[in-house]
């Protein structure tokens, strides 16, 4: 009787004071959001660059926003990307819980923060890094939308203002896309070739339910459309003489495609190898115009394969099998190459290990998992 009354009081203690700590943590959120007043802070960008006013108790990522200073961000500000990194070397407060699972160590120890989650409460020293303070944000036209299969459409889009480009092979923009909630940016690589300056194209798989993709399977010619860019580090090897692989699936099919018409645009004798894995005959799209392709330049190489076993109508004369084993059957070991992968985790890890037993080092095996 007393031990059972003993207990009650004790879980009567406890639940009383998980409650009180829950009410107070939300009374101070409360408070902060509504009666705390940080006032007008300071922003300076690369040690005085780019000093701003900015008005305190907004994200970082929304006040560099408000100053055209586009941070990449898939999520939209959550917190759930990582991609909204930047170096914050004073006045970021101390990293919080909701930013660490993005944050290697070594990230950490060097003051990398999500813009996102880190909050302007009094002035706040950040360097971001030149390229990133080109992105611009870019008003277009639908151009064309092209099915390319079932899932797969090509958005073509005509700048406006600016008018012009300049990206590199393999750089991505972020498409602004309509939700109930507001507008939301999703990451896109370009498709189209560096020397289209006037043109971004972006191959997209339909998500079931995705805001971004749905939104890109909908729009039609002469739609408006809003974009920033271009973001990505891929750098192209300059030298001529280092081969080209890019392997990939689906959508992935889009940085690669620009890889392999910008670099024939420059280097028409380059070798450049094309990998292309699809699960079936349903899945293959510009077969036909890398064929062409290539019988311009000999030294590109079209190798698509299928992964599923053939239906009893389809024909097939590419290779069957997953990607990689394509990759292992063609690359003769030991020649300089630099490769680009793009496409789902397994494929990606499957190709990077036959590419290092052909004598690839990990800094010359890039890729992108979407
Ligand atoms: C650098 C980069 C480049 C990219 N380039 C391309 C590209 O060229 N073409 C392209 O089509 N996509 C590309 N993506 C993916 C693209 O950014 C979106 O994540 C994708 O289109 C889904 O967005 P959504 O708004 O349609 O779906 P959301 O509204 O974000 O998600 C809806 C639901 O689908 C799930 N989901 C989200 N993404 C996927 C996925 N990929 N597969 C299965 N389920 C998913 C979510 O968990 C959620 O439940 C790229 C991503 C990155 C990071
Ligand atoms: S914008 Fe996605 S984590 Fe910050």
């Amino acid at each position: 009787m007393i031990l059972a009354s003993a207990i009650s009081v004790y879980v009567l203690s406890v639940g009383t004071f998980a409650g009180l700590t829950v009410a107070l943590a939300g009374l101070l959120i409360l408070a902060e959001r509504f009666l705390v007043n940080y006032g007008v802070c300071k922003l300076d960008i690369n040690a005085g660059e780019k000093p701003l006013e900015v008005k305190g108790g907004q994200s970082l990522l929304a006040a560099l926003y408000a100053n055209e200073i586009f941070i990449p961000s898939a999520c939209g500000g959550k917190g759930t990307c990582g991609h909204c990194k930047i170096t914050v070397t004073a006045g970021g407060g101390p990293v919080l819980p909701t930013e660490t699972p993005y944050l290697s160590r070594q990230e950490v120890r060097s003051n990398v923060r999500l813009a996102c989650q880190v909050k302007i409460r009094e002035d706040i020293y950040v360097r971001i890094p030149e390229e990133m303070l080109n992105v611009k944000m870019f008003n277009a036209v639908v151009e064309s939308a092209t099915t390319l299969t079932y899932d797969i459409r090509e958005v073509r889009m005509k700048l406006i203002e600016p008018a012009e480009i300049k990206q590199r092979p393999g750089q991505y923009v972020q498409i602004q896309a309509p939700s109930p909630d507001g507008p939301v940016f999703r990451a896109y690589s370009i498709s189209s070739a560096t020397y289209e300056t006037d043109v971004v194209e972006l191959v997209v798989r339909l998500v079931p339910g995705g805001i971004g993709s749905t939104y890109l399977h909908n729009i039609q010619p002469g739609d408006p459309i809003v974009f920033t860019g271009p973001y990505g580090e891929f750098i192209l090897n300059e030298d001529p003489n280092t081969e080209i692989v890019c392997v990939g699936g689906g959508c992935g099919m889009a940085p690669m495609k620009n890889i392999i018409y910008s670099i024939y645009d420059r280097w028409p004798d380059r070798v450049c190898w094309l990998f292309f894995g699809c699960r079936t005959t349903a899945d293959v799209f510009y077969l036909e115009r890398f064929q062409e392709l290539a019988r311009k330049f000999p030294n590109l190489k079209i190798i698509y394969a299928l992964s599923d076993k053939l239906g009893p109508e389809e024909k097939w004369d590419g290779e069957s099998g997953f990607v990689h084993l394509s990759v292992d059957k063609y690359l003769e070991p030991g020649v300089p190459r630099q490769a680009f992968l793009c496409g789902p985790p397994l494929m990606i890890e499957a190709a990077t290990r036959v590419l290092q037993e052909k004598g690839l080092k990990p800094e010359d095996i890039f890729y992108d998992e979407f």
